[in-house]
């Protein structure tokens, strides 16, 4: 079988919520692309629906880009809709999207629903310009409204983490587990995560958890200068 031939895996893992809004994201998002640049491709199903619209534009135009990508699920996506797919040690992303789980008023974010804030972080610090995508469900006065922190663990260091996020405030912190697999879910990079649930969120938080032996990264994303661009639907 050629591999021109093959399946491609060009399905989003679950459903996609308020799909229409994040449709009318993807093809702003995707009017902006030009020849030439290198775009750093954020994960979950507002970015996977970006990227069908950027293909869309991309295929349309013959416009010349490479991608690179945050997770396995996107890389995936990328390389069925035949966007060439770049590393992080060879190309420096122009500028890069994503969505959001939450957004407070000060554009602080917590992110990392689908697991992959380590990468989404390394992205967002690469790149010079960075566009976080969101419908109006993600919008919140206050972080921790809907969603708990995710905080990626070296699975040695559980007990140490827990522990020590105790002393930091949090209420609760259970570990993500699996569907469609038995035990914890494992991330990219062969760790845990614990979703915690604090207090009180505040500006040295992300630096206190990620202060802790054994954390990997948190998805507290604190005082970022990203572009929040909301759905207009
Ligand atoms: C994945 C993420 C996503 O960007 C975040 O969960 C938003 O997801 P969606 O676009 O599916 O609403 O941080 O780790």
């Amino acid at each position: 079988m050629n591999w021109e031939n093959a399946t491609p895996y060009n399905q989003f893992s679950g459903t996609i919520s308020n799909q229409a809004a994040k449709e009318e994201l993807g093809r702003r998002i995707a009017a902006r692309v030009e020849d030439g640049q290198v775009i750093g491709v954020g994960s979950g199903s507002t970015s996977y629906v970006t990227i069908q619209a950027i293909a869309e534009r991309v295929h349309r135009h013959n416009l010349t880009i490479a991608v690179v990508c945050t997770s396995p699920e996107v890389t995936l996506a990328c390389a069925a809709v035949n966007l060439p797919i770049g590393s992080l040690l060879q190309k420096r992303p122009d500028w890069c999207f994503d969505g959001a789980d939450e957004v407070d008023p000060a554009r602080n974010l917590i992110k990392g629903r689908g697991g992959a804030m380590f990468m989404e972080k390394v992205m967002i610090h690469a790149a010079p310009k960075s566009c976080i995508l969101v419908d109006r469900s993600k919008l919140v006065p206050k972080l921790g409204t809907k969603f708990p922190i995710p905080v990626e663990v070296l699975p040695i260091a559980l007990r140490v983490v827990e522990h020590e996020l105790r002393d930091l405030g949090a209420i609760e912190a259970p570990m993500r587990m699996a569907v469609k697999k038995d035990g914890p879910v494992i991330t990219e990079n062969g760790n845990f995560i614990l979703d915690v649930r604090f207090a009180e969120i505040h500006s040295s938080l992300e630096r206190d958890i990620k202060a802790i032996p054994g954390v990997i990264e948190s998805g507290l994303f604190w005082g970022r200068d990203v572009e929040i661009v909301v759905a207009e639907e």
